[in-house]
């Protein structure tokens, strides 16, 4: 999508925005004015009142050039924040991209808490983001069925601001679409070999790539992730991304750990065929972690992070391993597997354990598709946060706020860490009973988790993707990219020179 900034917009349809009570911002009474008042007219004929995506549409009013109105509610005023903005804009790509028009005009004002030029860049973020599709597979679509919209332009006195901080979230927005496709990706195409072959495309954007086989896994005595990744004829890989874009090439990185599951079958202990499906995101905190190297890489952050995702697939084969199968993780501690359902965790042992005995980083931030139950705890609506660093997680739930990836602190304690306690090793993969699940797993991420090291475990199981339809604008498909902008926000925040 060619997005531009301009003085003046023409085009086939044009988007102004109103607030509660129906009230037409400042771009919409001017339309209103040149048509003879037809907009507000027909505003009244249909009951709006500028709540938070409500749309009049208004075809060939008399007076202005454009064939199409849209005028899109932002909701309350003073609670118009720029995410509102964002889903303004994305309300009208949703409602042009197939229309078979080609030129939408996006006409953003100022709010009581968004700057006009702030306005117009949430603007543009709003419309790239909406125009996002997964059609790679579809060959059949009817030309009724493909996006018709080419250009969006927006239309504002004084663009440059607008334009220049648009440029930089281009690269916000690559990220996204980047973790979105690798959420999408059937589990035939992508799997830990593939995947670590898309990685290694980053190195174009200068970030040093390095891939871990299974011989080099077996030599760091990974037997917690091999043990999960046994069981398919697809081996495992260990992937770690480097960008070192501070001016201080020493300083410690923040280590971010993605759960790489490019499919959960659920091993011996096998899911219940209903939905299994969806298990083909089970890699959406790797994907996570991706997208965030490739945004910084792409805006060149001035920030030291590694990204370490741990990719296995999880199969039942004539090798994989059995409930009752105790593994030695590289940390040295032992595990008992008692449900090879509860795989992520196990990669995790590994994958965290690595990242801080070879880039003793400053934090560390793992994402993982990890557990049912926290879908059950908050919906599609929250990620699970858990941390032992009270910084650390008001600096996450800020960033998460702020980009529209809410995150709902969940607690830690030693006596939900007892649960994992077993007779026959140093732990076991699950509790003996089916109380806390999200909490029971991050305990066992935690014990990964060398002494002083701040960390946070982002339970990402119900939001890396939604079930349909899809009705959020920003997010229109099936996968969301959750965490990308979180992570990016984070790092800009409190990682960067
Ligand atoms: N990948 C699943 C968790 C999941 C479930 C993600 C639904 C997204 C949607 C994970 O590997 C898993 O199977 N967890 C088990 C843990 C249990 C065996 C302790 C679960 O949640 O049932
Ligand atoms: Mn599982
Ligand atoms: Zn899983």
């Amino acid at each position: 999508m060619d997005i531009r900034f301009v003085t003046a917009g023409g085009g086939d349809v044009v988007a102004v925005m109103a607030t509660e009570g129906g009230e037409l911002l400042e771009a919409g009474k001017a339309l209103d004015a040149a048509t003879n008042g037809r907009i507000s007219k027909a505003a009244k004929a249909t009951n709006f009142k500028g709540g938070a995506g409500q749309v009049v549409d208004v075809l060939a009013p008399e007076g202005v050039d454009f064939a199409r109105v849209l005028v899109i509610g932002l909701g309350k005023p003073d609670a118009a924040d720029g995410m509102a903005v964002e889903r303004w804009a994305g309300h009208a790509v949703k409602r042009t991209l197939t229309s078979g028009a080609e030129k939408l005009v996006l006409q953003p004002d100022a709010l009581p808490a968004v700057t006009k030029a702030e306005a117009g860049a949430h603007a543009a973020m709003g419309a790239r983001l909406a125009t996002y599709r997964f059609d790679t597979y579809r060959t059949k679509l009817k030309p009724d069925q493909k996006p018709t919209l080419t250009a969006v332009e927006i239309s504002m006195d004084g663009p440059a601001a607008a334009r220049a901080r648009a440029e930089q979230d281009e690269a916000i927005v690559e990220g996204v679409f980047f973790a979105r496709d690798l959420v999408s990706e059937p589990p035939n195409v992508l799997y830990p070999q593939s995947f670590a072959e898309r990685l290694r495309d980053l190195e174009t954007l200068g970030v040093e790539v390095d891939v871990l086989d299974t011989a080099q896994m077996e030599k760091l005595g990974m037997g917690a992730l091999l043990g999960v990744a046994q069981g398919s004829a697809r081996p495992g890989f260990l992937v770690a991304m480097r960008w070192n874009g501070s001016s201080q090439k020493k300083a410690k990185p923040l280590a971010l750990v993605g759960k790489g599951v490019t499919f959960d079958t659920g091993g011996i202990s096998i899911k219940p065929p209903g939905g299994m499906d969806e298990m083909k995101g089970d890699m959406g905190g790797a994907a996570a972690v991706a997208g965030a190297m490739k945004a910084i890489a792409l805006r060149k952050a001035k920030a030291n992070v590694v990204g370490i995702v741990a990719l296995v697939e999880n199969m039942p084969g004539s090798n994989a391993q059995r409930p009752g199968d105790i593994v030695t993780t590289m940390s040295g501690q032992t595990i008992e597997v008692l449900n090879t359902d509860a795989e992520g965790r196990l990669i995790l042992a590994d994958a965290v354990w690595y990242a801080q005995d070879k880039y003793d980083p400053a934090a560390v931030i793992d994402l993982a598709t990890l557990t049912g139950a926290v879908i059950v705890a908050l919906g599609h609506e929250n990620a699970g946060l858990f941390s032992n660093d009270e910084d650390l997680a008001q600096a996450i739930i800020a960033a998460g706020t702020a980009e529209g990836e809410a995150v709902w602190r969940l607690p830690l304690s030693a006596a939900y860490d007892k649960l994992i306690d077993t007779p026959n090793a140093d732990m076991k993969n699950i509790a003996g009973k089916p109380v806390a699940g999200s909490i029971v797993g991050a305990q066992f991420v935690k014990r990964f988790v060398k002494d002083g090291t701040p960390w946070a475990h982002l339970d990402i199981a119900g939001t890396a993707w939604k079930p349909g339809p899809y009705e959020d604008p920003l997010s229109p498909a099936w996968a969301t990219g959750y965490g990308v902008r979180l992570l990016n926000r984070l790092i800009a925040s409190r990682f960067e020179d």
